[in-house]
């Protein structure tokens, strides 16, 4: 079974193709990052517009990659939310109207179950049950997966998600969108311990998380700094944030396993490429004696290999792909809407 897997939630166009016997073919992606970068974030309208110049190129390309054509195509899986309506209409629409065009169904997929089962692309994946740390610029959520669509959420994020906490504290430290992966680069030249940030919630003894009060911090210690902000201050307030939140997402984590009595952890979510929390999870593993995993690098970010996966596994697990040409988005879509499981 080959299906076609189309991502265009946010800023970032991807298109794959998924074999069900062969696993990935091959995905092509397509950042806005250069685009929006002016703006200081994400613009919607221009974002819309950017996935109708990508999507075929981008298709053409995969298909010309793999060594396929349309019509080995067997099913067309696309992100139906959550996202930017906008941009979720654009990669919807193409999925539909190829579908249609080919005579095959079209399977509509979470972008979180996307994310979720990305560490499955990798050489040596996981197996069910695990507990998996959901970290995005969106989400922040601790799951128990036992297999597909049975998802029982442990805790969330009250407030912002931690990558919205790394974006929104880098752009405090004049780095620009996105800043993430900036703040956690920057973090690297900084010093330990010269500034401590709150570690919110780390006591509450459940497994939600606050980051907003974090942020809030940042912005504390750099009204007390003033302008222009020395590069070393820079640099050790990126440390502090990035200590913080580290703290934060690997306690809980650890909290989580040792709840369930699992033995595999699963990262994922752009903020599941940073070093420090990769590095700081996998000490502790060792220490605890369970697995980590990762997606690989490129698989952390939105991409469409993981929405082709996605879409793959749940018509194995006996979803019904539905007609093509009828659709909708969802860009508010709690993931739980779609799991087995409820809030323990
Ligand atoms: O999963 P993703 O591509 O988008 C959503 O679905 O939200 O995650 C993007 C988020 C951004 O907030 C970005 O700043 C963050 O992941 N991110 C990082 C790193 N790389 C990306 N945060 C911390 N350290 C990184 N190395
Ligand atoms: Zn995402």
């Amino acid at each position: 079974m080959l299906i076609l897997g189309v991502e265009s939630s946010c800023d970032e166009t991807g298109i794959a193709l998924y074999d069900s016997a062969a696993g990935l073919l091959y995905h092509a992606l397509h950042s806005q990052v250069a685009m929006h970068a002016e703006y200081g974030g994400v613009v919607p309208e221009l974002a819309s517009r950017d996935h109708i110049r990508r999507v075929v190129p981008l298709l053409r390309s995969t298909l010309e990659n793999a060594g396929k054509s349309l019509t080995d195509i067997d099913a067309v899986a696309y992100t139906r939310g959550p996202g930017l309506s906008g941009a979720l209409l654009v990669g919807c629409a193409f999925a539909e109207a190829l579908a249609v065009a080919l005579d095959k169904p079209t399977v509509p997929v979470h972008h979180l179950e996307g994310h979720l089962l990305s560490p499955l692309l990798s050489k040596t994946p996981p197996t069910f049950p695990f507990v998996a740390l959901l970290v995005s610029g969106g989400h922040t959520q601790l799951m128990k997966v036992t297999g597909i669509g049975e998802y029982e959420l442990l805790g969330e994020t009250l407030d912002d998600a931690a990558g919205e906490a790394f974006d929104k504290s880098a752009k405090l430290l004049g780095l620009p969108y996105p800043g993430g992966a900036l703040l956690s680069k920057l973090a690297e030249q900084g010093v330990s311990g010269v500034y401590k940030l709150p570690r919110p919630m780390l006591h509450s003894g459940d497994l939600d998380f606050s980051f907003s009060g974090l942020k809030t911090a940042v912005l504390t210690l750099v009204r007390e700094q003033g302008e222009p902000l020395a590069e070393t201050f820079r640099a050790d307030a990126a440390r502090a944030f990035q200590e913080a939140i580290v703290e934060v997402l690997v306690k809980k984590s650890l909290a989580a396993m040792k709840r369930t009595g699992l033995k595999q952890l699963v990262v994922a979510g752009g903020v599941g490429a940073n070093r420090q929390l990769r590095a700081t999870l996998d000490d502790e593993a060792r220490r605890k004696r369970f697995r980590v995993y990762y997606p690989e690098l490129e698989f952390c970010t939105d991409n469409g290999a993981m929405i082709a996966l996605a879409g793959c596994l749940r018509l194995q697990a006996g979803a019904q792909a539905k007609p093509a040409g009828v659709f909708a988005v969802q860009p508010r879509w709690p993931l739980m809407d779609i799991a087995t499981g409820a809030k323990v």
